[in-house]
């Protein structure tokens, strides 16, 4: 079996991937805030080191892919540290694990909300990679209302699909064979969502912004099977992309202006 480590892979869209995997035969280290193998904080930076040391002592030192699906949508600051450093610090503790691999993956989840409107001094800060900047501006936005703090959560996507874009061909991971890539659901039926999609107005709101013309709202299982597949030993050649798995939003949104 393949060993896969897994974040937020106790709830959502990690713990339906996580389900998929292990009925597969492959091996599964779940990493989220409790009720998995590795019980961590990613947001701080030593929760995040501290995940990364157990799942790899977890592991017996051999890891063939990571899944990064822990994020929060909180209108405020805690969401670009979870969100961003979260991810993209995990997985370069993780890298040099992963490129002991024979067949070696990383895949991150970001969203729809890669596309909306977001905070381009954030998304700079995120990709410059000083947190303390882009939690100060985060904590800003939110202190300015709840149309504002929102813009932590598709700044932290935003940046999250551009750091993947860029990191892709590196040396750490083009340079040691890992594809690297980021998928974007719609909207999906988990916990996070579940309150919001509860009422027709959240649910008008939500489509208003996310229009989804084929199959409308999709099951976790619809990202697992393509994080799966991502992942998997099949993916040779497909890295740095950001694949919308949104029922037609984004071809909705932009059209054939791409
Ligand atoms: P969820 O809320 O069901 O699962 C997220 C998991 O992340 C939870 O188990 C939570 O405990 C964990 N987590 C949160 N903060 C953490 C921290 N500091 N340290 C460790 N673990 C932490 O949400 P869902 O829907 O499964 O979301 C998964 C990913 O998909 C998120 O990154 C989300 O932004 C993204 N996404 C979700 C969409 C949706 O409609 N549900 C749409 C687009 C993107």
């Amino acid at each position: 079996p393949r060993s896969y480590v897994i974040t937020g892979a106790a709830s959502g869209i990690g713990a339906a991937t996580a389900a998929l995997l292990r009925e597969r035969g492959e091996t599964v280290i779940g990493v989220d805030l409790k009720g998995t193998e590795v019980e961590a904080d990613l947001s701080t930076p030593a929760g995040r080191e501290a995940a990364a040391a157990r799942a790899v002592e977890l592991a017996g030192g051999s890891i063939d892919a990571v899944i990064a699906c822990a994020g929060i949508a909180a209108p405020i600051a805690l969401t670009v540290s979870v969100n961003y450093f979260g991810v993209t610090d995990f997985l370069e503790y993780l890298a040099p694990v992963l490129a002991k691999s024979p067949a070696p993956r990383a895949v991150v989840v970001s969203s729809m909300a890669s596309l909306q409107a977001n905070s381009p001094e954030l998304v700079e800060a995120l990709l410059s990679g000083d947190e303390p900047a882009a939690v100060e501006i985060g904590a800003a936005l939110a202190a300015a209302g709840p149309a504002s703090g929102y813009l932590n959560y598709p700044s932290s996507k935003r940046a999250l699909s551009r750091w993947v874009r860029r990191e892709c061909i590196s040396e750490r991971w083009a340079g040691a064979g890992i594809p690297l890539n980021a998928v974007a659901p719609g909207t999906v039926i988990s916990p996070m969502t579940e309150k919001l999609l509860s009422t027709e107005e959240g649910r008008k709101m939500v489509d208003s912004s996310v229009p989804m013309p084929l199959n409308y709202h999709s099951d976790s299982i619809v990202l697992a099977r393509l994080l799966a597949w991502l992942t998997s030993e099949e993916n040779t050649h497909t890295t740095g992309q950001t694949i919308y798995a949104d029922g037609g939003a984004d071809a909705t949104l932009r059209g054939d202006n791409i």
